[in-house]
Parts: structure tokens; sequence; C-alpha cells
């Protein structure tokens, strides 16, 4: 790629002469210098690794930038990716407030709890008591009321069951679950404590008045739970647990958990029929 643009830069310099011409080949190769130095120094970020693992490109001058071969919907920031450490055995997520951290039986939130915890303005099916699940994070919380006002000016009445969960409560319902189902099932239904998208302040579990309030899979039948499915990346929320991704989630289907990544994440992720995972495999860091 560096030879390419000496070779156009040297021609417009020996063509024009003009000094328009030499301003922008030294642009731009200082540039690309700068962004190589860039690299060079994220590499050496001790101790912490990005994830998921990006396959490594090979060192030659044929390099060509994401910005020029990958469309702008699947170029992401860095700061977008986990920035993951191992600790006792498990990959700990360094930003946890990232909008778009990659929670799941790979990537653990520590004891992280989010500092942004606020109340959204919606029907919860515990009515106006004081729970720690009526809370989650602001930006997710400010889409939510968007989401459900919108739904009800459809005729669509949605009901908020579960939001943000501390590391105990999760291993609470964990350990209610395993005695309730055996591990097996459990497991394929419950986060492990500090590995629940619950605990980032970002999930939401909604059901309806039509299902009994009940987060099963017969809420993803209802007209509820398929407006949901249909319209929520919307507001940034995608079905985090689709039918036919057991096998890449890693947990059954969930037509009532919900995630706030944003507006554009979700729409890109919705419009690919891609979960989470899926996402981060095809996006290219910038
Ligand atoms: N039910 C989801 C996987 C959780 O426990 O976070
Ligand atoms: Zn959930």
């Amino acid at each position: 790629m560096k030879k390419v643009i000496l070779v156009i830069a040297g021609s417009l310099v020996m063509l024009s002469g003009c000094q328009q011409a030499q301003e922008w080949s030294e642009n731009l190769l200082g540039k690309k210098q700068t962004e190589e130095t860039q690299e060079k120094e994220e590499d050496t970020n001790q101790g912490v690794t990005e994830s998921p693992a990006e396959p490594q490109e090979e060192d030659t001058n044929e390099q060509i930038p994401a910005e020029e071969t990958v469309p702008p919907e699947l170029q992401l920031e860095s700061q977008f990716f986990n920035h993951v450490k191992e600790v006792n055995g498990k990959q700990v997520i360094q930003n946890p407030a990232n909008i778009l951290a990659l929670v799941n039986k790979e990537f653990a939130l520590g004891e992280y709890k989010p500092k942004d915890l606020v109340r959204p303005k919606v029907p919860f099916v515990f009515g106006n008591q004081e729970l720690e699940k009526a809370y989650i994070r602001e930006e997710a919380a400010k889409a939510l009321e968007q989401m459900f006002a919108e739904a009800e000016s459809q005729q669509i009445f949605l009901t908020a069951i579960s939001g943000y969960r501390s590391y105990e409560y999760q291993e609470m319902l964990l350990n209610r679950e395993i005695e309730q189902f055996g591990k097996e099932k459990a497991v394929m239904a419950v986060a492990p404590p500090g590995q629940s998208e619950h605990q980032s302040g970002l999930a939401i579990d909604i059901s309806s008045k039509s299902n009994e309030f009940q987060v099963n899979i017969e809420f993803g039948q209802t007209k509820e739970g398929k407006w949901l499915a249909e319209n929520a990346y919307k507001y940034g929320f995608i079905l985090r647990y689709p039918e036919d991704k057991v096998d890449i989630t890693k947990y059954q289907y969930e037509p009532w958990h919900f995630r706030y990544v944003g507006p554009q994440a979700a729409k890109v992720i919705h419009e690919n029929d891609w979960t989470l995972e899926e996402y981060f495999q095809n996006v290219k860091k910038i």
C-alpha cells in the first residue's frame, strides 16, 4: 500500500509540480505512519488484551486500511471492544461500562456495578415497589421509555419484569434454578454470577398481561413478543437469545430478554440477523 501511495504521490508531484499535490502526498503518508505508530502502542498494552481476537494480519506493505474496504456500519472504534484481563482463569472485562460490552459464557463482568442506574418510567410487574431490578442504565432507560410509548400508541402493552441484577442476586437465581431443574438445564437458562447481561444494567426482561406476565417461550408468539422482535432495534435493543442461535449464544431461546446496544449496532445486528457474538466477528476495529 505504501508503495502504491508513493508511486501515485510521486507521479502527482512530477506531473504538476504543484505545492498542493505535495502537501496531499505528505498528508497521506503522515496519516499512514501515525496509524502504524498507534497500532504498535496498542500492542504493547501489557496484560490487557482485546477480544474477540481478530485474525492476525500479515504485516506487509499491501495492507489496505479498514476505512477504505469495510462499509462504515461495520467499522467500530477500539473502545467498543471488550478489553479483557485473565483473573483466576476467567476473562474479565476491563471496560464494563462500554455500551457494547460482550457479556457471555466467555467474558465476565466481575463485580462491576453500573454508576448510572435509573428507574425507567414504564410499568413494572411489581408496581411501584422499590426493587433493584426496577433499574437500568440511563441511556437504556430513555430508549426503553420511548419504545414502550411507541408500542402503546400501536395498542401493544408491554410490562417490564427485570432489569439490573447484582452479582449476589444472580448467584441466588442460578442456585435456585439448579435446585429446581438440575445443573444441565439451569446453565442454559441462567447466567453464572458476574456473567449476566442483567448485571451490566443494559438488559431488560419484558412480558405482557396477555402472557400473564410470564417470561417463557410462549411470549414469542404473542403480539407483544412479535412486535418487540420486529421493532426493538429501532430503539437500540436486540433480542439477545434467538431461537436459532443457541449454538452461538449458549443460552436457550429467550423471547423476553432484550439487550441495549444503541440504535446503530442494533440496526446492523437486526438487519443481518446476527447475535452480538456474530456482530463482533464481523466488525472491523478502527
Ligand atoms: N437469562 C439470562 C441468560 C441471564 O441469566 O442473564
Ligand atoms: Zn433476561
